[in-house]
């Protein structure tokens, strides 16, 4: 008897803004399809705290929540299935941020690009290094890798520049396990290459500093209009046009299947004037987006509705985070006074726990085992074996030789790579040990 592997995946949206198309197209869709899939467990959150390193507008922060909680309730984000929450809804966070704070070099957050694109902004200027820097937007990445590790997530989709942040968080993990033993998973960043940039109204990447965004959620006549202005070249109807580099048919392909776009593909070929070819790309998106508008207008209208599920989400949430700060707390020492007697007799506590096999069979009808640490990381995954003995051969070999058995076994486990190769090792060494 086995539970399926679970993999976490937790996104955080930074509440400054209104969610676009290339929002929608790029993260919003992506994001909920995935966390649809059977295995996965989803974590979204709106990054309230984050947007106040940005932002000091609290109309537009509060005004950002409402739209993108909305936005993603309403592109069918099932939240049953997903815990979806504002980030300061959490108390857990800011007290995490501080432990990590503190096993954080100064030095490593000196390096991030964030920090570095503003002291250098400030050197071009000739202005004094840390000029209008706030200690927050130095601290940023601590209280991202409060996010992801708070509730060990194993993935965290995110845009490219948001690499280093994840790496950090690794680090950070690293040195607090280090520290006061295994208590958090090292997250991993998911860069979606498949997922194409969405050009803007001018051609150039659609984002929010170009001012070049067409609000996802704009009324239907206010689509259509914004839409019509998208720039295109100067062929007159009937002339063929090129689909290269044409942000019109980029941004035609995002939303219609591979049928609809040689459809389209065909139509520039045979010289469609761009008025018709932009009422093709209106009706489109207007086709997806019309039903998700309807409920993102009803959840705008009721306030007091999304401050609800938002609080449920923030429940459910914290039903893993309270429990785990506890845990966190008595790690660094942070202890009632009277459990120091129990400490030094060697309470379960204080016990390193063990990683275990566990053995299941999937529907290919082959027999799987995989190596899960105390706080749930799949260690190892096998490969399917013939016969549960065949599995548990294995098994005996590597609780009996632990780490040395890996080397010629290492055909049984293609999805051992570099990081969790080394965790897999230490806790294989532990287990022969315990055995
Ligand atoms: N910094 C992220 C961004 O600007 C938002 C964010 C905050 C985040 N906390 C996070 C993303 C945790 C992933 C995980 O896009």
């Amino acid at each position: 008897m086995t539970s399926a592997p679970r993999t976490r995946v937790l996104t955080g949206i930074t509440t400054t803004g209104t969610p676009h198309l290339g929002n929608y197209v790029g993260a919003i869709r992506p994001a909920i399809a995935a966390s649809r899939e059977p295995g996965v467990e989803s974590f979204f959150f709106l990054a309230d705290y984050h947007a106040l390193i940005k932002c000091d507008d609290p109309a537009r922060i509060q005004r950002s929540t409402m739209e993108i909680a909305a936005s993603w309730i309403a592109a069918g984000m099932d939240l049953d299935k997903v815990t979806f929450y504002r980030q300061s809804d959490i108390p857990e966070i800011p007290e995490l941020t501080w432990f990590l704070t503190c096993v954080t070099g100064k030095g490593l957050l000196n390096r991030a690009h964030a920090y570095k694109a503003a002291m250098d902004k400030n050197h071009a200027a000739g202005n004094d290094t840390d000029a209008d820097v706030t200690a927050g937007l130095f601290m940023y990445p601590v209280l991202m890798g409060a996010d992801i590790l708070m509730f060990k997530a194993h993935k965290v989709p995110v845009g490219r520049d948001q690499i280093q942040h994840i790496e950090m968080a690794r680090d950070m993990a690293s040195s607090f396990n280090h520290l006061y033993g295994e208590h958090f998973v090292l997250p991993e960043a998911v860069v979606e290459e498949s997922v194409a940039l969405l050009p803007g109204l001018d051609g150039r990447k659609m984002s929010k500093s170009y001012d070049n965004t067409i609000p996802l959620f704009a009324p239907s006549a206010q689509l259509r209009k914004l839409i019509m202005g998208i720039v295109t070249d100067s062929k007159a109807p009937g002339e063929p046009k090129a689909t290269e580099g044409s942000a019109l048919f980029q941004i035609y392909q995002a939303f219609a299947s591979a049928e609809e776009t040689a459809t389209l593909a065909k139509a520039y070929a045979e010289g469609i004037a761009w008025g018709d070819a932009k009422q093709m790309l209106f009706e489109r998106i207007d086709r997806e987006v019309a039903p998700m508008r309807e409920k993102y207008e009803a959840l705008i209208a009721h306030p007091a509705e999304l401050d609800r599920l938002l609080q449920a989400g923030a429940e459910k949430a914290r039903q893993l985070a309270t429990p785990f700060m506890r845990e966190l707390r008595h790690a660094i020492g942070l202890r009632p006074l009277a459990s120091a007697q129990a400490t030094t007799t060697g309470k379960a506590t204080d016990k390193p726990v063990l990683a275990s096999f566990k053995q299941y069979r999937e529907k290919d009808g082959l027999f799987y085992f995989k190596l899960v640490s105390p706080q749930g990381l799949v260690l190892l995954q096998s490969s399917g074996f013939g016969s549960p003995r065949e599995a548990g051969q294995l098994i005996a070999r590597l609780q009996q030789e632990g780490a040395a058995a890996l080397d010629s076994a290492k055909a049984h486990f293609p999805a051992l790579t570099g990081e969790l190769e080394i965790l897999a090792r230490e806790a294989l060494e532990k287990v022969m040990h315990a055995g």
